[in-house]
């Protein structure tokens, strides 16, 4: 039987959990949560809609590790979200304490398993949950490359009024402050960014997308983006499931590629049965490469925190 797990019946996991059971790849997936009844109820909604979509996939709910067994992708997305006015770091102590004991109890049931983070801070708990499972490097891995990627396309798009199918865009480096925007790799309509244009709207677009999910946080008053970051964590799955080896922006562990010193970082890479197969090196330019050893040194140094928090 074919299984996948999404940890977290929150917001972020159910729409995870139900875009993969659409894709009809899989027996199961599983959700689970904390919350006695919300993933049983999700679940049982999900699964009454299956005659109307046309899929098979079965949404199991339940509270149990033991249902999880033998997955062979787990999408961790238990957690809190942001309020408003928060950064993604203040959920550091709160959130690891999560992510180090769903770990834990996943790997004990698929040790198998390819990690799928989408946890805030992501950087940093795609490092923990690396750590905790002792799982090899290329199967953990943290969405939100994907997710800011196709930000920056739908802002681009907005912008000049053409197709998003025409659009192409890249972010990389970290979910954060030091996320990294590739220009070089964006595409409008065949035509280069610069092209389209002036320097001043490509700065906008760049500080647009670099806040955007803090802007949905401030919309949304409580909780925070789950639409987009679901169908990039499902994108992931997708790849993986089907070994398809789709390159995609991802946070994976680099152990030296692009110049940067070991440690999980956004690069594109390639997925597929194995997890991250392959990092691919695109070529960038001067300034995209000092902003991707500058994002590396930012996570780095954010990460010695993850060793001063009492998980007690
Ligand atoms: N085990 C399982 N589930 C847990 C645990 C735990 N130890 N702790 C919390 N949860 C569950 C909560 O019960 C809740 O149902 O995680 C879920 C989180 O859901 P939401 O509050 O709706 O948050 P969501 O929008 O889904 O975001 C989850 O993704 O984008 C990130 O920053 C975001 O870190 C946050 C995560």
């Amino acid at each position: 039987m074919r299984k996948v797990t999404v940890v977290g019946a929150g917001k972020y996991g159910s729409t995870t959990a139900e875009k993969i059971a659409r894709m009809d790849l899989v027996d199961q997936v599983v959700m689970t949560d904390i919350l006695e009844g919300t993933p049983q109820g999700l679940a049982l909604d999900m699964n009454q809609a299956r005659p109307v979509e046309k899929y098979r996939t079965l949404v199991v709910g339940t509270n149990d590790y033991a249902d999880t067994a033998g997955s062979e992708v787990v999408v961790i997305t238990a957690g809190s979200p942001r309020k408003p006015g928060m950064s993604r770091m203040d959920l550091l102590t709160v959130n690891a304490k999560v992510v180090k004991s769903v770990t834990e109890q996943i790997i004990q049931h698929s040790p198998e398993a390819i990690l799928v983070v989408v946890t805030n801070p992501l950087d940093h708990m795609t490092t923990l949950a690396a750590e905790v499972s002792g799982l090899p490097k290329n199967k953990v891995m943290g969405q939100a490359g994907i997710l800011d990627s196709s930000r920056l396309a739908h802002f681009i798009s907005e912008m000049s009024g053409v197709d998003i199918f025409e659009v192409e865009a890249l972010t990389l480096g970290s979910h954060g402050p030091t996320m990294v925007p590739v220009p070089s790799q964006c595409k409008v309509g065949g035509k280069s960014l610069e092209e389209v244009f002036s320097a001043e709207q490509i700065d906008g677009l760049i500080e647009r997308t670099r806040g955007g999910g803090a802007e949905i946080v401030g919309l949304l008053k409580t909780g925070s983006a789950y639409y987009a970051p679901s169908s990039a964590a499902a994108a992931m799955v997708e790849a993986i499931l089907t070994d398809s080896g789709a390159v995609l922006p991802v946070c994976a562990y680099t152990s030296g590629e692009y110049g940067v010193v070991h440690g999980y970082l956004g690069v594109p890479a390639k997925l597929g049965a194995n997890g991250v197969e392959e990092i691919v090196e695109l070529p960038l330019t001067e300034t995209e490469m000092a902003a991707l050893h500058e994002a590396a040194d930012a996570v780095a140094a954010n990460v010695a925190e993850l060793h001063n928090v009492d998980y007690s």
